[in-house]
């Protein structure tokens, strides 16, 4: 089996950390959220990934190389356009021969792993098994309605009244009745070549499609809130490790990782929590839920429920909770004496003060 994963999309809801890089780079608990994609992949024994880039390939390439660290072996197949999820299966129709493989979507984080479904996939081999997870509001999914025996009966793109709660969480199984299913759909209203059209095509030719459910924990990184809340996850399962400097005058307490080079200084740390590689922290107090990336500078400053990109900087300033800061991004004060709010803020950025 082959993998097939996803980074091509462009991520508006991300802005500004879109602009500046592709949005599955964003680091949860100080890692990308393609680097989490590619190890549930290679959980599941396949190592042949093929990634599907646009236009930021050049970073993406830059962070993950050839796939070594990971344990896979990534093949990089440049779409044009985005025209869609199924458009990229005809993408990578080469790379993925007449294999069976697994397409995952390069946003989509499930720490809890496919390993069990990727075995029922293979034991059996319909010619696609999607995963669903039950969801509040399912007119943002695709959405699957199912027999008794898990089979599918009806797939619907984005439907305005849901037939079920049962959305796709980003990860299928196909064999090669795909290829013919994504020649045969047409676009959809948003213009793109669905996948969910694509597999109800399967089903509608009388293919075996079925279903499993994922009970695990699963995020849809499309957005601040839910980066913030996949790191307070991923976050929980830290363990405690000190490779830094941490001096007499700070706490740690809890599960605090200090990675190499790092060093906290008159500081409390309060995990879980971990402290990027060569950063420092000084007179301050963070966490909980926080990871703070390489080589940034903390001083005199309250961090909590957050996440800082490599090389911020925040100097005096408390109370700071649910932020996401960017790279090399400053955050300080404007002065002594200053009766004023200084801001140098990008396009689409965020800033709420307390009031
Ligand atoms: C895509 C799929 C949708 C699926 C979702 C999972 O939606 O089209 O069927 O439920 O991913 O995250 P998009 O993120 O393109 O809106």
């Amino acid at each position: 089996m082959k993998a097939l994963v996803l980074a091509g999309g462009s991520g508006t809801r991300l802005r500004p950390f879109s602009y500046s890089m592709p949005k599955q780079l964003i680091p949860i608990a100080n890692e990308p959220v393609l680097g989490h994609v590619l190890r549930s992949v290679r959980d599941t024994g396949v190592t042949e990934v093929g990634l599907i880039v646009g236009t930021r390939r050049s970073e993406i390439e830059a962070v993950l190389g050839d796939g070594t660290r990971y344990g896979v072996r990534l093949t990089y197949l440049p779409q044009d356009a985005p025209l869609g999820l199924a458009h990229t299966v005809s993408v990578a129709r080469d790379f993925l021969g007449d294999d069976d493989f697994v397409m995952y979507l390069g946003d989509n984080v499930l720490p809890d792993g496919v390993v069990d479904i990727a075995r029922e996939f293979t034991a059996s081999r319909p010619a696609a098994q999607v995963v669903v997870q039950k969801v509040a509001d399912p007119r943002a999914f695709g959405v699957a309605e199912l027999g008794p025996g898990g089979e599918v009966l009806r797939l619907v793109e984005k439907p305005r009244e849901p037939r079920s709660d049962l959305a796709l969480i980003g990860v299928y199984f196909f064999t090669p009745a795909v290829h013919e299913a994504v020649a045969a759909i047409r676009p959809s209203a948003r213009g793109e070549l669905e996948i969910t059209d694509a597999i109800q095509w399967l089903v509608a030719s009388g293919a075996e499609v079925r279903a499993s459910a994922y009970e695990g924990y699963w995020k849809d990184t499309g957005n601040v809130e839910d980066v913030l809340a996949c790191n307070r996850h991923l976050l929980d399962g830290v363990v405690a490790r000190n490779d830094g400097e941490v001096d007499p005058d700070s706490v740690l307490v809890g599960a605090v990782r200090v990675e190499q080079g790092a060093r906290v200084l008159r500081s409390r740390i309060e995990g879980p929590a971990i402290i990027g590689a060569g950063t420092v922290v000084a007179d301050s107090e963070i966490g909980p839920y926080t990871a703070v990336g390489r080589g940034c500078v903390v001083v005199g400053s309250g961090l909590a429920d957050s996440i800082a990109l490599d090389r911020a900087s925040i100097t005096g300033v408390h109370g700071l909770k649910g932020s996401l800061i960017g790279r090399s991004a400053m955050v300080g004060t404007s002065g002594r004496g200053a009766d004023h709010h200084r801001l140098v803020v990008g396009d689409h950025a965020r800033v709420e003060v307390a009031a």
